[in-house]
């Protein structure tokens, strides 16, 4: 295993969810001026059409790492394909150091638009997937999408390569997100659960603590708005989108439901816990007005935005936010920001969203030794420390949690490491992409109506039939 330098330079700001920036370490190059070569070779592995559709949508296209224009020679070509992640460096940067770690497998990086516009990043996988052609040979997927194409047969079972001393390297709960049918279907990369930020230089100035519970939070978030030491009392996302799913899990988990009965076959999603929590998050919106109307079309960054532009006390989002809080350059609350779990209704408890993105293999791939030795060195502990450095994702092992250097940089992760290894998964099943969309339109409709019974007692009815 080749040595990774975790000093690498330091670039431009974290972005990992920000579709309109791209590092100028990792340029992009939109679809319609690719060099020739480069544009057949799209062309042969149909990823041309989802290069020109990732540029609309991430403000560029595919990135090719340096040395995937290399000659490949004597080498293996494997294809890589993954939503856009990166912080001061970038996932081209991790491809091109295990390009330059060994001389016989050349790895070329394909890269979707962000993990905030999953539905795109899912459809054109799936779209890659089900051709069955051996393209992309890897790919990192959504901890929802594992069931699916695990069902699909399009991940290949990686349990022979991948023994279980290894396998015990890992968080338990991630081993298991990764396991489908009995198989590891997908390997840990980086795992995250939705949280709390909050301005701590208001809340002590105040006298506060980090609220426990929802009342808290909104009596607090009222007060710093009458006082006007804030426009916006609480930040979340309610746009159309899947991490609207995420916010409505959390929701309604801090009330002690759920979206499916435990036994994974009918839908919990129109009890009156559900409903109660959906309810506050209208109410937010409606009632106390700690949020304004706009969160119902902001997805991540729009909603970190004002936080980190410090007119915020509250913003629930993923662990990407922290370091951009932290870097001067774009943010305002510098050293005033804080990380807590999210806050529970009267008698429940904290709950995250288990979110993250993991390793497959594809089951066609024409390459399977290269592919399975990328994707280990992909998710071992110095590549996972590098990418907490360098891109601010939580590793997916224990002993890479406990680094010092990683305490050091970005300390609220270990302080908060039972939120992502406690993290409450979204419904596991192969038939998530229906789910999730039903979930999506009722809980925005309720959202906009104020209907939120009838709405969620619709999505339950369409969600049992999904899963029965
Ligand atoms: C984050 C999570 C992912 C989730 C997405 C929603 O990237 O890691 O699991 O689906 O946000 O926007």
């Amino acid at each position: 295993m080749a040595k990774l330098d975790t000093d690498a330079a330091v670039g431009p700001t974290p972005r990992a969810h920000t579709p309109e920036a791209a590092p100028a370490s990792a340029p992009s190059e939109p679809a319609q001026g690719l060099a020739p070569s480069r544009r057949r070779f799209l062309q042969g592995t149909g990823l041309l059409a989802l290069s020109v559709a990732g540029g609309a949508l991430a403000g560029g296209g595919l990135l090719a790492s340096a040395s995937s224009r290399a000659s490949a020679h004597s080498r293996t070509e494997i294809t890589f394909a993954s939503a856009k992640f990166y912080g001061k460096q970038s996932i081209g940067q991790a491809v091109d150091m295990f390009n330059q770690s060994q001389s016989k497998i050349l790895v070329k990086f394909l890269e979707l638009p962000p993990p905030s516009s999953s539905t795109e990043v899912h459809q054109a996988l799936v779209q890659q997937l089900a051709r069955r052609s051996g393209t992309p040979d890897v790919f990192t997927q959504d901890v929802i999408w594992i069931a699916e194409f695990a069902g699909a047969g399009w991940a290949l079972p990686l349990d022979e390569y991948v023994p279980a001393a290894d396998r015990q390297q890992y968080f338990p709960g991630l081993i298991d997100a990764c396991t489908y049918g009995g198989k590891l279907t997908a390997l840990p990369w980086i795992v995250d659960g939705g949280m709390l930020f909050y301005r701590k230089d208001l809340l002590e100035a105040a006298g506060a603590k980090a609220p426990q519970t929802w009342d808290e939070l909104t009596a607090i978030a009222s007060e710093m708005q009458k006082s006007k030491k804030v426009d916006f009392g609480y930040l979340w996302q309610g746009k159309q989108a899947e991490v609207l799913v995420c916010d409505a899990v959390e929701a309604i988990a801090t009330n002690g439901g759920a979206i499916l009965a435990s036994d994974g076959k009918s839908a919990a999603i129109g009890s009156d816990k559900a409903i109660e929590a959906v309810q506050f998050l209208y109410d937010t919106i409606n009632k106390s007005k700690i949020s304004p109307s706009d969160v119902l079309s902001w997805d991540e960054e729009p909603s970190r935005l004002p936080f980190t532009g410090g007119k915020a006390a509250f913003l629930r989002n993923w662990s990407y936010v922290y370091a951009i809080a932290q870097d001067p350059s774009g943010s305002s609350v510098v050293d005033k920001v804080g990380v807590a779990p999210l806050p529970h209704f009267a008698g429940g408890k904290s709950a995250a969203c288990l979110g993250g993105y993991q390793y497959g293999v594809n089951a066609n791939t024409k390459h399977r030794e290269a592919a399975v030795e990328f994707v280990r060195w992909m998710s071992s502990p110095e590549t996972q420390l590098w990418f907490a450095l360098q891109l601010g994702l939580a590793p997916t092992r224990p002993a890479v949690f406990k680094e010092q250097k990683l305490g050091q940089e970005q300390p609220f992760m270990q302080q908060l490491e039972t939120v992502f290894t406690g993290a409450t998964p979204r419904p596991v099943t192969p038939k998530y992409a229906q789910v999730t969309l039903a979930i999506q339109s009722a809980v925005s409709r309720a959202l906009v109506s104020g209907e939120v019974k009838k709405e969620l007692d619709a999505a339950a009815s369409r969600i049992d039939k999904i899963v029965a």
